[in-house]
């Protein structure tokens, strides 16, 4: 079965993005982030690619846009269902994508929630000022496989938990 997921670090208040930026330091949680989508499909809106400011290495870089044109690493799409269409077809094609990752932000996430099947949640454990937000998830549609838990750190700015949640 082709995994249409959602990974995203998001606050107890559900925030995920301020000033086109993450609002905070977690080293770990970068770390989980590059292991997890190396060597996938990447879908991102342009604000996000903009707040990352470069296609992300080994992985396929899919940018949904209407104001940029070209950007050189990356697959330029009008919509995120025509983004969506060509990933799958990738998938189907080459037996090396079996999953696609919406990476956000607010705009995707929203866009994408009914289509994905797993979603790889950062619960930062803090309620915090943002302008970007997760949209509500029906936990009961959702089945917990996975968690882990992190403490904060000099290099992590909170204690943040990994949960793996697949559709029922
Ligand atoms: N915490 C996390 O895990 C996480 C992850 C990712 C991002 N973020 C944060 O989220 C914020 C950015 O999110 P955002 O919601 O402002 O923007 P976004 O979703 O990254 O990008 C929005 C842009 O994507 C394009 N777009 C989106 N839907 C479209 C559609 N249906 N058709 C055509 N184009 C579409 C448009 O680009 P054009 O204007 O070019 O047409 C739109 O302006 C930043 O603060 C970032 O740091 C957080």
């Amino acid at each position: 079965m082709l995994i249409i997921s959602h990974v995203v670090a998001l606050s107890n208040n559900n925030v995920i993005g301020v000033d086109n930026n993450l609002p905070w330091n977690l080293k770990k949680d970068l770390q989980h982030f590059k292991d997890y989508t190396s060597n996938k499909i990447i879908i991102m809106g342009r604000k996000t690619y903009e707040s990352i400011g470069r296609p992300l290495p080994n992985r396929v870089n899919y940018v949904v846009s209407n104001t940029i044109n070209e950007i050189k690493g990356a697959y330029i799409f009008k919509s995120t269902s025509d983004a969506i269409e060509a990933a799958k077809q990738k998938c189907f094609e080459d037996d090396a994508y079996k999953e696609i990752v919406i990476i956000g932000g607010g705009y995707l996430f929203r866009e994408t929630l009914s289509l994905a099947n797993k979603l790889v949640l950062t619960q930062v454990d803090c309620n915090i000022d943002g302008d970007v937000f997760y949209p509500e998830v029906e936990i009961n549609s959702w089945n917990e496989v996975e968690t882990k838990c992190y403490k904060k750190d000099s290099e992590n700015d909170f204690d943040f938990t990994v949960k793996v949640l697949e559709k029922n």
